[in-house]
């Protein structure tokens, strides 16, 4: 069989919408309120593009929305395959190459995250500085792609003016807004307590599942890329507390509507500084 084409994947979405958005945008746990506030212009179930994963585990319908934020338009990928449920990298990161062939230059990509850090609290937001690939693989591994680099430069993952117009939106929403190291581990057990003094001693300040293999992805297809964990617990052996999924859905769930904000507020400022380009 031949592979899903993100090409043939893009020409479909051009055929939704007449708006040709720059920004586009990853939603992780905590971050779907942010569509209350965006008006749709068009909404496709990942089942119906060719190529997207199936997805839906975390109770959130895998679904493409292109529409205006604030007035900018974007691009919303809300739901994503991860790792962990057993699919291939490929499959993991094929949004990525497909919203890169439609046109996105900017890519903000969410999660949630356990604190690391210790100065970390549950509810914080970190943007990501940079990240450290635990997940035993690379999205890149297997044959080499035509007209994309084979060694794909991370010496500046995160993009700089990204992450502070992320500092604005945080000031501008009443955020705490931290910044640190994210470490992405494949899952989906959580870490123990051994695990999370050594990911410490690495440099991490956050610990998640996902983030890393999109990154790497969009890093190789030229697109910027920013990040933001909600920082949903403190990672094992932080607190006395044992984990939970559950406790990592009450974190979100409370923070929901400062995560909208942020990235209300961070599609306001890319539109304005889209203007000025
Ligand atoms: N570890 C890994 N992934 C996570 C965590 C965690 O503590 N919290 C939310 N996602």
């Amino acid at each position: 069989m031949k592979p899903p084409d993100p090409v043939a994947a893009a020409a479909r979405l051009k055929k939704l919408s007449r708006l040709r958005p720059t920004l586009g945008l990853v939603l992780g746990s905590g971050f779907h309120h942010v569509l209350t506030a965006l008006e749709i212009d068009a909404k496709i179930p990942y089942a119906r593009l060719p190529g997207f994963p199936p997805v839906g585990v975390s109770g959130h319908a895998g679904e493409l929305l292109i529409g205006t934020l604030a007035g900018t338009p974007i691009l919303v990928l809300s739901g994503r395959a991860h790792f962990y449920e057993g699919h291939p990298m490929t499959l993991v990161t094929f949004a990525v190459r497909a919203l890169a062939a439609f046109g996105i230059r900017d890519l903000i990509l969410t999660n949630a995250a356990g604190g690391v850090n210790k100065r970390f609290r549950a509810g914080d937001f970190m943007a990501l500085t940079d990240h450290i690939n635990f997940m035993g693989t690379n999205p890149l591994r297997g044959a080499a792609l035509a007209g994309l680099p084979r060694f794909v430069d991370l010496s500046c993952a995160y993009d700089p003016g990204l992450h502070s117009l992320l500092e604005r939106a945080a000031r501008l929403s009443g955020v705490r807004l931290q910044s640190g190291v994210y470490l992405a581990v494949s899952g989906p057990s959580y870490e123990t307590p051994a695990e999370i003094r050594a990911f410490s001693r690495l440099g991490a300040d956050a610990v998640g599942m996902s983030t890393v293999p999109e990154t790497i992805v969009a890093r190789q297809c030229g697109l910027r890329v920013a990040g933001v964990s909600c920082i949903t617990n403190l990672a094992a052996g932080r607190s006395p507390q044992p984990l939970s999924h559950a406790e990592v859905l009450e974190t979100a769930e409370r923070v929901k509507k400062l995560a909208a904000q942020l990235l209300k507020n961070f599609a306001k400022l890319y539109g304005n500084s889209l203007q000025k380009r």
